[in-house]
């Protein structure tokens, strides 16, 4: 069929803030959409999956400056720099059809665009915003919203803020958003329409402020100078412009929106189930099909982060047990809606018992005992014995439907559930036949070659379900079984398999994994301080010339003395010897780095020709050079024969 004449499914993650390192978490929702795109392309679906990163606001800003570099550098880092954002997608085997970056030209330009329609409309108007403001979440708040006077979603300290600002008309919006959440089932899991219900709509939904003037990291409201859009606002419409919607960069918003799924934590269900409707109302356009919002993955009962230990990192994951068994982890053992548990006892049993023990032993059970018993290929000739077989072929056959039902509602485990007790039939199968008794017995060839078609075709059906699920893991046993391909139409009839397949071996697909060696070993790993991320470099400076260079009284100098400065928690008092009859004294700000009697006698460097100024209440004549990156910092030192008074040349 042409693409054109495809049905269309477009779905979405949450584009992610490169603002701090991702963990096994941030993968979750991102492995869960790739493995609905993959199955609707499976199922024949014209499949637009889009991914990327929401880069603007406070929270950027900040943490660029306190890195010393632009914001733009410090995202830049993040998205495309060694084991960033493009990177773990790489290795999680995410087919994104399309990735966003909001501060892509494009979307900057078609967000002032939708900002200045939602205006002229008179939705969004200017007023003046006090209320509490949390910096992590980028979200105001008014009093009665806070739970116990802090952020209600991520429970940290909130600030007053006041600012001009302008407002988006939510109230406005509150019966439709109403109706559409309680009447259709645009809100799944349904568990989660009351939550928003009481405690937003019906609490009072009030108008949204969407703009800020505190930052400038964001995109300019482009009719009034010193506004940036609120980053929600900008962010959420990234669904569409990446479509092409209000501009050039492509042409797909016609073919594929509404979206027919937003896959979205549960933390983020608010703006996704109340405010994106409102605004899509606001300008006329139709609703996304639904948003799902899915649970999250927590370690030790808490929200995950990075912090807590390399365990959740996902390049150590993924090299220690394949790309395959930790995307196929996260769709088995956690019901997509709730949250779940992480934990290494976890991931190692559902390896060893699902992967090697079922899945795996299955496939080389069977290559195997097809090799031995017929040089690899099947015969012609076999024998059906419907008493011993029929159970099995029933179970194989009706799998589609029964895998198709629970994908189709996001039932991404129950899918797998239904998969994998066609497995665990099809290994009893192989006990039940007892293949190597018949391989014994010359009569029963026919019978023997027939046993080992089922099996290898309730491996085809099973591992072509699985594709989407385990991507590579499902080619290489396509390969092995022989299979030409793993068409939908043929995984739903039993018996598509060349009758006289040839197989090919190979190594075990999942190794068994020792469980109490490699739990210690984990622990080991995890108890290793993890290398702190190195800071990104500082930009470069304009050029100087040589002669502004040497302007610069660069002196070696003796450490005479050395004195925390009392009240300070930064400053060292230094008496210095620098060559001349009168001793110097500097201030410097190196308390945390340096105890004062480690560095009496030392020889250091001083720039000596600055103007001296006060500190604490003291005079600092001079700079002492020091080095610094991130959290390290060293003085410069030079070893003790070289006099004071000598200079740097
Ligand atoms: N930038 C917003 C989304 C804007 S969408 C228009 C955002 N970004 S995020 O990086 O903080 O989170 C991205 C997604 O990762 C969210 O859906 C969030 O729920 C999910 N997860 C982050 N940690 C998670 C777990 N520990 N478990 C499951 N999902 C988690 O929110």
């Amino acid at each position: 069929m042409c693409d054109s004449c495809k049905k269309k499914f477009y779905i979405t993650t949450p584009i992610y803030y490169p603002s701090d390192k991702l963990h096994i978490g941030h993968s979750y929702c991102t492995v869960a959409t790739d493995t609905m795109a993959r199955y609707k392309r499976l199922r024949g679906y014209d499949v637009m999956f889009l991914t990327g990163t929401d880069e603007h606001g406070q929270k950027i800003e900040t943490k660029a400056k306190n890195a010393g570099i632009t914001p733009q550098q410090f995202v830049d880092n993040i998205v495309t720099g060694e084991k960033g954002v493009l990177d773990l997608w790489k290795l999680m085997n995410i087919s994104y059809d399309r990735f966003i970056r909001t501060t892509d030209d494009y979307h900057v330009a078609s967000v002032q665009k939708i900002f200045k329609a939602m205006y002229d409309k008179g939705d969004i108007y200017k007023g003046k915003y006090t209320g509490m403001y949390c910096t992590p979440c980028e979200s105001f708040w008014t009093e009665s919203q806070l739970k116990d006077g802090k952020c209600p979603d991520c429970g940290r300290e909130c600030q007053p803020a006041e600012e001009e600002a302008y407002f988006f008309r939510l109230s406005k919006y509150a019966a439709p958003v109403r109706k559409l959440l309680t009447e259709t089932d645009f809100l799944e899991p349904r568990s989660r329409v009351n939550e928003m219900v009481n405690n937003f709509i019906d609490a009072g939904l009030e108008d949204l402020c969407v703009s800020r003037t505190s930052f400038t990291w964001g995109v300019p409201v482009d009719f009034d100078p010193g506004h940036v859009v609120y980053v929600w606002v900008d962010a959420l419409f990234n669904y569409t412009t990446a479509l092409g919607f209000m501009n050039d960069k492509y042409d797909d918003y016609k073919d594929y929106w509404p979206a027919d799924v937003h896959f979205v934590g549960k933390e983020i269900v608010r703006f996704h189930s109340i405010i994106w409707p409102a605004m899509l109302m606001s300008m006329g356009m139709p609703l996304p099909k639904k948003v799902y919002g899915h649970g999250w993955l927590l370690l030790d009962g808490g929200k995950m982060s990075k912090s807590k230990g390399n365990v959740v990192d996902p390049y150590l994951l993924a090299e220690r047990y394949g790309t395959d068994a930790l995307r196929f982890f996260l769709m088995r053992t956690f019901p997509f809606g709730s949250d779940g548990n992480f934990s290494n006892e976890l991931l190692i049993s559902c390896i060893n018992t699902d992967l090697a023990n079922d899945l795996g032993n299955l496939v080389s059970r069977t290559v195997a005992m097809v090799q031995k018993y017929f040089g690899g290929k099947l015969p012609a000739e076999q024998e059906a014995d419907p008493a011993l077989d029929d159970a099995l072929i029933a179970m194989a056959s009706e799998l589609h439907g029964k895998y198709e039902e629970q994908m189709e509602h996001y039932a991404f485990q129950n899918a797998l559930s239904e998969v994998f007790a066609v497995i665990s039939r099809a290994n009893k199968y192989i006990d039940e036949t007892a293949p190597w008794v018949l391989a014994k017995d010359e009569s029963k060839k026919a019978r023997l070659a027939r046993v080992m078609y089922n099996l290898l075709e309730t491996v085809r059906i099973c591992a072509g379900l699985l594709t989407p699920f385990m991507p590579a893991t499902a080619e290489e046993i396509r390969n092995r079984i022989g299979a030409e391909t793993y068409d939908w139409d043929d995984l739903c009839v039993y018996g598509k398999l060349d009758a006289q397949t040839t197989v090919t071996a190979g190594p075990a697909l999942f190794p068994r994994i020792d469980a109490e060696k490699e739990l210690a070993e984990l622990e080991a790993l995890n108890a290793k301080p993890e290398e702190p991320a190195e800071d990104p470099l500082p930009e470069p400076l304009p050029p100087v010339s040589f002669d502004e260079f040497c302007k610069v009284e660069m002196t070696v100098v003796k450490v005479l003395t050395c004195e925390n400065v009392k009240k300070s928690e930064k400053l060292l008092k230094f008496t210095l010897n620098d060559g001349t009859d009168t001793p110097r004294q500097i201030l410097s700000g190196i308390a945390k780095f340096y105890k004062p009697e480690e560095l009496i006698g030392k020889t250091l460097v001083a720039v000596t020709n600055l103007p001296p100024r006060k500190m604490m209440g003291q005079e600092s004549c001079g700079m002492l050079l020091s080095a610094e990156r991130g959290d390290k910092l060293n003085l410069v030192m030079l070893d003790d024969s070289i006099p004071a008074g000598a200079r740097l040349v």
